[in-house]
């Protein structure tokens, strides 16, 4: 934990450095921009998906779990809102050139991606 903070401050300091009129407000400003885009924003599923979907939770966490464990080692793993219900499933079918996945591990990781549709 301690090596954390220090590693934190001193890219705080470094960031100051180069932050014009070595203002401080807008280096946390920066600060905070860098941190929310590293954070993923891939949703986990609750209760209340599955009782919307009427999907079981299970179901929908195990998809979150293949999605994740599958397809982001080429490319950032997109957001389930990035693209519509016809996109995915298209998407879903031609990565089958790229990974093979079963028709069953297909069907979860799309119940998890489009349960929000
Ligand atoms: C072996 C590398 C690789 C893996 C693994 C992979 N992809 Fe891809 N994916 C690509 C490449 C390369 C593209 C770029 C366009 C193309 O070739 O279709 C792409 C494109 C996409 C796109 C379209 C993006 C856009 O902006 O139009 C989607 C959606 C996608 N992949 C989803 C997935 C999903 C879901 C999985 C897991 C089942 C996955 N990918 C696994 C390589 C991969």
């Amino acid at each position: 934990m301690n090596l954390f903070i220090k590693i934190f401050e001193n890219f705080f300091r470094l960031l100051r450095r180069f932050t014009p009129r070595n203002d401080k407000s807008l280096s946390i400003v920066i600060l905070l921009i860098i941190i929310a885009s590293c954070s993923p924003a891939l949703y986990l599923p609750t209760e209340k998906h599955a009782e919307q979907s009427g999907i079981p939770l299970a179901s929908l966490q195990q998809g979150r779990q293949i999605y994740v464990d599958h397809c982001g080692s080429c490319h950032m793993l997109f957001l389930p809102n990035q693209f519509t219900a016809t996109k995915w499933k298209n998407e879903m079918e031609a990565m089958r050139l790229k990974i093979t996945f079963s028709e069953l591990e297909k069907k979860l990781m799309l119940d998890y991606l489009l349960v929000e549709k």
